[in-house]
């Protein structure tokens, strides 16, 4: 006879938002504590665009985008130059084009397969993991997250000024929202964290609290 089994599926969790809402941060602090692996898959659209750009492309060309993110490797998602206003910019051209999306799906889910992981980006609970155990939309106010990144610019050495900072945040957010492939947009089962007023151990407190009332395993 065969005894029954219980199969647990790797624990996926989902952190999606918008840019400098404190994602990558809490993403990080969260897998650390769950023990699980962090991706953070704007990398592979940044480096993505960067790859196009090096070779002189066009970041709008769906053939030369693609070649790209069916191409990258593991030392793209090193390099030094994957932020910054091109870079920014960048990314979010590609991003908006279908097969790039369907090239760089296989390396998420597999990642996230492995051994279970925490994800951020824009469509992990969307289109990547739509069966994540936990989904959380982060997000602030546009002016607080464009006064966070000025900040970090500023900590860099890199020359910005704010209401810049914000006008081009502003178009990048539209753009991620506006477009067809995987729109940026909450999931219907996301819980929508706001850390408009919430330093980064805040939101972290409250996550971790999400986390471990989802992620129980009943015995
Ligand atoms: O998260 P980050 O700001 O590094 O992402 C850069 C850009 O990559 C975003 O503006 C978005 O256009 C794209 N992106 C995406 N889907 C993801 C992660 C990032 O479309 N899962």
């Amino acid at each position: 006879m065969i005894s029954p089994v219980t199969v647990i599926s790797p624990v996926i969790v989902a952190i999606d938002g918008p840019a400098a809402a404190g994602k990558g941060t809490l993403a990080r602090r969260l897998a650390e504590a769950l023990g699980l692996s962090y991706l953070d898959t704007g990398l592979l659209y940044r480096a993505t665009g960067r790859r196009v750009l090096d070779q002189g492309g066009n970041v709008a060309d769906p053939v030369a985008a693609t070649s790209a993110a069916s191409t990258l490797t593991p030392e793209d998602l090193q390099r030094s130059d994957l932020r910054g206003p091109q870079a920014d910019a960048a990314a979010a051209a590609v991003a908006a084009i279908p097969s790039v999306r369907a090239a760089l799906l296989d390396f998420q889910r597999s990642f996230g397969r492995a051994t279970g992981a925490v994800l951020d980006g824009r469509d992990i609970g969307t289109v990547i993991f739509p069966e994540a155990r936990l989904k959380i939309f982060v997000t602030a106010s546009l002016a607080e997250r464009a006064r966070r990144r000025f900040l970090e610019l500023q900590a860099k050495g890199t020359p910005a000024a704010l209401d810049q900072v914000e006008a081009d945040m502003r178009a990048r957010d539209a753009h991620d929202a506006a477009r067809a492939a995987a729109p940026l947009k909450p999931a219907d089962d996301a819980v929508i964290l706001d850390t408009t007023a919430l330093d980064a151990d805040a939101a972290f407190v409250q996550a971790l609290a999400l986390a471990q009332a989802r992620l129980a395993v009943p015995h």
